[in-house]
């Protein structure tokens, strides 16, 4: 335990080192980062996103998809729960090959979600309520079936290179093929033939996601219309899909192999995508897009538009989508903060896992950015089945608990786990091409539909037959049931919610210190201008004690009649898998 001496001696060496912009290590028992995490009360920078994966929240007209109807008439739960905005995944009009990340129209909502009117409903109704609404703007790709792919497919005039196109290269038996070895992220070549151009279109996704050619002006003119065209009808911002992939090579070099792999157009792991991911472009087209975004704000004197991207890359690159690091340009607002799904991949975690994946973020994030957290999304394993049920209160709690913005998927905070879905029920195309890994490649698992009560599909559609199978768990997991108990997930993410609210307000000094402290011990120690808070979360089967220096409990996630809100402690014992949050008395 840290002693208040020693604590005061912590703070008043990190005051003096952060002044510099450094990070603080001291010595206490074990070496602990003191980081500074300056906010200012702009509303995003401690907003709570809540993931909406529109077909499968709320079906509103019974067809078994869900739909915008479905999101309007669940906006007042979202609120009472203490969410502050949601980002829908893609509602644009879409043949629905990528789940609507292939959009063939951007400018209009998919009659299967409402229309443009039903867009409309559900953004006078957040306001009305106080929600913000963030969009996905897919900007790599577009679908297929798109115009503009139509019109540069044919090699109309002023579209010919709205998209990536090649010859290819003739092979030693006279036959066409892709420039180079460009593998897909969802298996395959990232070149397809198009039979009527008689050249090669470049895809880094599915091949009915061809990827738009942002070296050419007039497609960033296009998007830009398009972010206009939404902005103007009242979001208050865009999640930024896909953005590593913005831009390739010009040179269409070669991706080299990744260490100890051999070439395998079934194994998107087997390059190391330097010329496809992550160039040095492809910032500039996320600097581009928020200078669109930020100039619309400014002219209009409206509140800030947000902007979040989408990158799975390496710590250095991550953060440059936020902006350089003199914050001379400007990226995303944030970033999206995966260590705690990449890092954590399963249930065998250890306490410095979580000290490292918070630490990673923290320590390369340059100061002037604000940080995130995220628990789950659509392309990933719920985390009640990646990290267990019994500890998905600790890590929503944990979320809640850190500074800056949190990001929670739809259903995490009841404790969905992952549903059953068979390769024939399923509906993810990288998965569904190939049966035999369906298990290991599949989306779909994490897409099943948002558990309501326990009526026959959980209250999700009055259909038959909603698009994905409802999870067998619902009668147990649901939003009615959960709301009756004290003790339920959703009950204690609704307490968590409120803690930040009350407690972590925007704060002119903002320190986090995080380390194992005993064994199995998550400590989380923050101060602000509201007080010094620690967090303890016990990641043991067993219980384990903690002294402490003269703490009151503000929130526990397993109450009990022992367990008093408001009591003064000395020590406490921690159940297994209980987090609490203290606060210095
Ligand atoms: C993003 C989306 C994912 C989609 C991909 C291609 O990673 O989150 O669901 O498949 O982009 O658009
Ligand atoms: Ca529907």
């Amino acid at each position: 335990m840290v002693t208040k001496g020693a604590l005061a001696a912590i703070l008043v060496l990190c005051w003096a080192l952060t002044a510099q912009g450094h990070l603080v290590q001291v010595r206490e028992r074990q070496r602990v980062k003191v980081v500074g995490v300056k906010q200012t009360d702009d509303w995003w920078k401690t907003a709570v996103f809540y993931q909406i994966y529109p077909r499968s929240f709320m079906d509103g007209d019974g067809d078994g998809v869900g739909d915008l109807q479905g999101v309007k008439a669940k906006l007042q739960y979202l609120k009472d729960i203490g969410i502050t905005g949601a980002w829908l995944s893609p509602i644009f009009k879409s043949p629905g090959v990528d789940q609507g990340y292939d959009i063939s129209d951007y400018y209009t909502v998919d009659a299967i979600f409402g229309g443009n009117a039903a867009l409309k409903k559900v953004l006078t109704e957040a306001k009305k309520i106080g929600l913000k609404i963030i969009l996905d703007f897919v900007p790599n790709h577009t679908s297929d079936q798109n115009d503009w792919f139509k019109l540069s497919s044919n090699g109309t005039k002023g579209y010919e290179d709205y998209y990536v196109w090649h010859e290819g290269k003739t092979n030693g038996t006279g036959q066409k093929v892709p420039p180079n070895n460009w593998v897909s992220v969802f298996k395959g070549s990232s070149w397809s033939w198009h039979d009527q151009r008689k050249m090669f279109y470049l895809h880094q996704f599915a091949p009915q996601q061809p990827d738009l050619n942002y070296a050419n002006p007039k497609v960033m003119e296009e998007m830009k219309k398009v972010l206009t065209y939404w902005l103007d009808m009242g979001v208050d911002g865009f999640r930024v899909d896909a953005v590593p992939y913005l831009m390739e090579d010009k040179r269409l070099r070669n991706d080299p192999l990744a260490p100890g792999r051999k070439y395998d157009l079934n194994d998107p792991d087997c390059v190391q995508r330097i010329y496809t991911k992550d160039i040095d472009e492809t910032f500039e087209v996320v600097y581009a897009i928020r200078s669109h975004v930020d100039e619309y704000t400014r002219k209009r004197k409206l509140a800030t538009r947000v902007l979040m991207s989408e990158a799975y890359a390496d710590p250095d690159k991550t953060m440059r989508y936020y902006g350089t690091s003199d914050g001379k340009k400007l990226g995303a607002h944030f970033t999206f903060n995966f260590n705690l799904l990449t890092m954590l991949p399963n249930k065998d975690f250890k306490v410095k896992d979580i000290v490292k994946a918070i630490n990673t973020w923290m320590n390369n994030m340059p100061k002037i950015y604000t940080p995130n957290w995220v628990l789950g999304n659509h392309d990933n394993h719920r985390a009640a089945t990646r990290l267990g049920s019994e500890n998905v209160d600790a890590f929503n709690a944990l979320t809640a608990f850190l500074p800056g913005i949190m990001v929670t998927y739809n259903g995490e905070e009841i404790g969905m786990t992952d549903g059953q879905v068979t390769c024939e029920q399923g509906q993810d195309p990288v998965a569904t091409k190939d049966c035999s890994t369906y298990n290991e490649t599949s989306r779909d698992f994490e897409r099943t539909p948002m558990q309501w009560d326990d009526s026959t599909n959980a209250g999700f559609t009055t259909n038959e037959k909603p698009w994905l199978p409802v999870a067998e768990n619902y009668k147990e997991i649901n939003v009615k049931k959960e709301k009756a108990s004290q003790s339920s997930h959703l009950s204690i993410y609704k307490a968590l919610l409120q803690f930040r609210k009350e407690h972590l307000k925007p704060s002119k000094k903002d320190k986090l210190a995080v380390v194992e402290q005993p064994t199995k011990v998550l400590k989380v120690y923050r101060e602000n201008d509201q007080g010094n808070y620690t967090l303890l979360y016990n990641i043991a089967d067993s219980p384990v004690k903690v002294d402490l220096t003269k703490q009151k409990l503000i929130l526990t996630t397993k109450p009990s009649d022992q367990r008093k809100a408001g009591s003064i402690l000395e020590d406490i014992t921690l159940e297994p898998h209980e987090s609490v949050i203290l606060k210095s008395a």
